[in-house]
């Protein structure tokens, strides 16, 4: 910020391992958003590495991480960030379309359709999310995550824009991804929500308290 270095993550040691489901806690301006960042590839640190799915990310380019982002990663974001004029499963299919090697046609119709059913939204495929409740495009949202079929999800407040009713449904939800062997990751800052997870991590001024 100007002449002033702000330090958003400083000395972070972490190792999530296939099939965990670990929630990131603390304060706001704590760090988590900015940590979930760097484990989605979005933002890339100063200095450090980051070694995903056996990889190391640090080094590679644009387009490289663009690829990592597509392939290996699912994200659902507070906001839903569905596409407003498109169906639910157009914005389903978003992830394949974008993958150069991906089916196209009746197989990608067909993929998003079985994931909008395993949500539970099987009779809403052609609404548009103005047309659907905010649980039910946070369900959509998860769909479109597991497109690719990502080793990682990331999840940054997911239940911060909905009710109880439908924060509990999205994390009965998340559970049952994660016992099908999903490795999530969670930002959150409510505990009846990091306790779905089964490992809690605490950040406080930008590290992870022991
Ligand atoms: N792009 C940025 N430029 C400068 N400071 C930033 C930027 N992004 C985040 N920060 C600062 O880094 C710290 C951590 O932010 P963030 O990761 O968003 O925290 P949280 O998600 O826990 O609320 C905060 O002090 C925030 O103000
Ligand atoms: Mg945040």
């Amino acid at each position: 910020m100007g002449q002033e270095d702000v330090w958003a993550l400083n000395g972070v040691t972490l190792q999530v391992k296939k099939g965990e489901f670990v929630a990131i806690m603390g304060h706001s301006g704590s760090g988590k958003s900015t940590l979930l960042n760097v484990l989605g590839c979005l933002d890339v640190p100063t200095s450090g590495r980051y070694i995903l799915d056996g990889t190391p990310v640090a080094g590679m380019n644009r387009a490289a991480l663009a690829r990592v982002r597509n392939q290996k990663i699912g994200f659902v974001f507070q906001s839903f960030n569905l596409l407003s004029r498109t169906t639910a499963r157009e914005n389903v299919e978003l992830p394949m379309l974008y993958n150069p090697t991906a089916p196209r046609g009746k197989a990608l119709h067909d993929r998003a359709e079985y994931l909008l059913e395993h949500v539970g939204l099987g009779d809403r495929m052609l609404h548009t999310p103005g047309q659907l409740s905010g649980g039910q495009q946070q369900r959509v949202a998860i769909a479109r995550a597991l497109m690719n079929n990502p080793p990682l999800l990331l999840a940054d407040e997911p239940t911060g824009n909905l009710d109880s009713h439908a924060s509990q449904e999205i994390m009965h939800y998340f559970r049952k991804l994660n016992e099908q062997g999903q490795t999530i990751v969670m930002v959150t800052h409510e505990t009846d929500i990091a306790a779905y997870a089964k490992r809690k991590i605490v950040m406080r001024d930008g590290k992870v308290l022991p």
